[in-house]
């Protein structure tokens, strides 16, 4: 018997496969706007919680550089554009630019709706990649969900 395998999501061909384009530009966005808020907060925080926020925002700034770039090489893969507009980023990010509060507590708790958030966009892409047999992001997808999922936990168990 002979295996039909045809890959046509490369090069998209299909609708599904510009619909998943859309989908890991949404998580592109999303990053990068996370990025740019770690970066912020390495950067510029104040007070006893220097330290601690300023390694592990440096951690998460690092992580998402590199995932970012995954996400953009998967979308060329799939023959799309990865949105490169800083104002496509601000437009389609589902994580808001952050406030002017630097205080260690109001980051602490920025940083774990931020990642709940990554997580939750993450997560519908790779929904939507399953629902759509495009292993290929599935795999991307669930990588990085599952760091987020370890820094949630970690997150977690500081702020008790
Ligand atoms: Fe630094």
């Amino acid at each position: 018997m002979q295996l039909e395998r045809t890959h046509k999501k490369l090069g998209l061909r299909g609708l599904e496969a510009v619909e998943i384009v859309e989908n890991l530009n949404t998580s592109l966005s999303t990053y990068q706007i996370f990025y740019h808020k770690m970066q912020n907060f390495h950067w510029n925080v104040e007070g006893p919680d220097f330290f601690d926020i300023q390694d592990i925002t440096e951690k998460l700034y690092k992580e998402s550089m590199k995932n970012i770039d995954t996400i953009a090489e998967r979308v060329r893969l799939l023959g799309g554009v990865p949105n490169y507009r800083l104002s496509d980023y601000i437009n389609n990010s589902k994580i808001v630019e952050d406030t002017h509060d630097l205080s260690g507590d109001n980051i602490k708790v920025i940083l774990l709706e931020d990642v709940e958030t990554l997580l939750k966009v993450l997560s519908e892409t790779a929904d939507y990649s399953i629902n759509h047999n495009d292993y290929g992001t599935v795999h991307v997808m669930q990588e990085m969900i599952h760091g987020l999922e370890m820094m949630h936990y970690k997150l977690q168990s500081w702020l008790k």
